[in-house]
């Protein structure tokens, strides 16, 4: 399919093969001394290469019969055959709302009707939920139609329509080691790899092997959506290194079923993601990663509670506002729910929600002392009534001016796995995408690739994990800027600036584009902008100003 964007750009090249574009990095170092900082900025020429062929995609998930995975993999059918059900409410119409990629747009520029806002997966060429396969393992032996009914997500009508769909969808079996997921987990358990860990291993990589061969996708990407599992130990000799991995696989030392599918993986050269809280990613995983220039990333799908957390306390610290206190309550009755209500599990959890402050708290010094945090607490229960419809209960105390007191409460209600559903996508899409950015510098002028470690994935994980010495970056809008950012450097665009200068201008005195876009000075030749917040020139100035001070 023709690019839906196309750069009028001498920094911009396409050959057959490529989008390759000239792109000019800024960055600023800072140095301080005795209180004064002396700030120097910097340019790097970077050449950015993107292949423009979308592979065929296939998708294997670890829980494939689980809430998240029945329900993503039911969500594209439905999308992909164009599928709509009644309801109580009317008839509901398959889509892809809360997908990043899929629902959400990015504003390429301005023309002469304003800004123009064009979804987000139009920016780079990439693959469409609809065209991706699924396949997966599950230590639950049950058919994709009828774990879709186990799960409760969907509409009974939908289930109805897609059951002859899901019914012939059946999940390998898996690794089961009791330990690391909660005992009430047990009965589930009815579908298993026998054998050593190296033989178990050895069957995965089997099983993506045949994947791949039956399908015909091109590459395969794997994802955990699997139970919370415990933390385990990070032991010298056992997990430490790639070596001592590799090696203590053989000796069937003790690995987390998740490290056992992410090492498969990773010697099958598919990238791993990891959707659950628990440390799947020991050392020796990252470095057996880093050695097989495969790509991971993680933790935690950033879904509901989390994500907002995310927005508020980056809204609430860069205002100025001091947030003293965070206590966080669910409920939620699903399988998750039940998993997590044992401690070891739970405490998976609640290390994972726990950080997401930091980064924000620590940007501000004039709010924070050095070390200070605001109070943080998490709490999880099962109450089986509620399902997978979650309930999240937030109560957030600020410090505001001269003493005050700011409390925010707020009840969130939300069908947990439409939530994840549609970051399983976009994370599996952005991955594959990643996989076809390359880029150089003048000084270094080898094409490389991203670090193995794929931190561009923070927009979408709670607990987001970065390349060893690396920043974690929480704040929700610098995660997001993050990734529209580095897809507009593939275009040789510099960052979304949010300055509008054009619009903040007595003189238009833009170089070269003044005839395409809208000024203060002339009126939009739509109504889309007037919707938009546009006021009449005669409305700005004294005029406005005069009306401000009456009020
Ligand atoms: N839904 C959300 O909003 C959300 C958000 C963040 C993280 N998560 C995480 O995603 C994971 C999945 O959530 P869910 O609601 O789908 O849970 P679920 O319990 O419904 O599904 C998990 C599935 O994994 C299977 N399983 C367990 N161990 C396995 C193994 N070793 N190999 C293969 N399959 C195995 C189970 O049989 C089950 O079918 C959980 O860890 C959860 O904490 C979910």
């Amino acid at each position: 399919m023709a690019d839906p964007i196309q750069m009028n750009s001498p920094d911009v090249r396409y050959t057959e093969k490529h989008i390759e574009s000239q792109y000019a990095y800024n960055t600023t170092t800072v140095s301080c001394d005795d209180g004064k900082y002396t700030v120097t900025p910097c340019t790097t020429r970077f050449t950015f290469r993107t292949e423009r062929m979308v592979p065929r995609l296939g998708v294997m998930l670890v829980g494939w019969g689980g809430n998240n995975g029945t329900t993503v993999t039911a969500a594209v059918l439905a999308n992909k055959l164009g599928l709509s059900w009644r309801t109580k409410d009317g008839v509901k119409k398959a889509n892809y709302f809360g997908s990043l990629l899929q629902a959400s747009t990015v504003c390429l520029g301005s023309g002469p009707d304003g800004e123009v806002n064009v979804p987000f997966r139009d920016l780079l060429p990439m693959v469409h939920p609809n065209d991706i396969v699924f396949d997966g393992w599950d230590i639950s032996a049950m058919d994709l139609g009828r774990a879709m009914e186990r799960a409760k997500v969907l509409d009974w009508s939908l289930q109805e329509q897609l059951r002859p769909y899901m019914a012939k969808l059946k999940p390998r079996p898996s690794v089961y080691i009791p330990e690391f997921i909660a005992a009430n987990q047990e009965e589930r358990a009815d579908h298993l790899i026998p054998g050593t860990k190296a033989e178990q291993l050895d069957q995965i990589r089997k099983d993506i092997q045949d994947f791949k061969e039956k399908s015909g996708v091109d590459k395969v990407i794997v994802l955990w959506t699997a139970n919370t599992e415990c933390f385990c130990d990070i032991i010298p000799g056992v997990n430490d290194t790639a070596n001592n991995l590799l090696a203590a696989i053989q000796a069937g030392a003790e690995v987390s079923p998740s490290t056992l599918f992410a090492v498969a993986s990773i010697l099958e050269g598919c990238a791993y993601i990891n959707g659950s809280p628990q440390n799947t990613f020991v050392p020796g995983a990252v470095e057996l990663a880093m050695q097989k220039g495969v790509f991971i990333a993680g933790d935690d799908f950033k879904s509901g509670q989390t994500k907002i957390k995310s927005v508020l306390v980056d809204f609430l610290v860069s205002a100025g506002i001091k947030p003293t206190s965070i206590v966080s309550y669910n409920h939620l009755g699903n399988n998750d729910g039940m998993n997590l209500s044992a401690p070891a599990q739970f405490r998976s959890k609640e290390i994972s929600k726990s950080n997401v402050v930091d980064d924000m708290v620590q940007s501000n010094p004039l709010l924070y002392s050095p070390g200070e945090k605001p109070d943080h607490c998490v709490v999880i229960k099962y109450v089986p009534y509620v399902g997978d419809s979650k309930r999240a209960m937030d109560e957030y105390t600020s410090e505001i001016m001269m003493g005050g007191t700011n409390t925010i409460a707020m009840h969130n209600t939300c069908e947990d796995s439409l939530l994840a559903s549609p970051i399983i996508l976009d994370l599996v899409i952005l991955t594959e995408l990643c996989q076809r950015i390359s880029f150089c510098t003048e000084s270094d002028p080898a094409f490389q690739t991203f670090h193995s470690v794929l931190s561009l994935l923070a927009y979408l994980c709670k607990a987001p994990l970065v390349p060893q010495g690396t920043p974690v970056v929480n704040a929700f809008f610098r995660q997001r800027a993050c990734i529209e950012n580095v897809m507009r450097a593939c275009l040789g665009l510099p960052p979304q600036s949010h300055m509008q200068l054009e619009h903040k201008m007595q003189r238009s005195c833009l170089n070269g584009c003044d005839d395409q876009i809208c000024t203060t000075a002339t009126a939009p030749k739509s109504a889309a902008l007037l919707r938009n917040g546009y006021h009449a020139p005669a409305l700005n100035g004294i005029q406005h100003n005069g009306f401000e001070a009456h009020r």
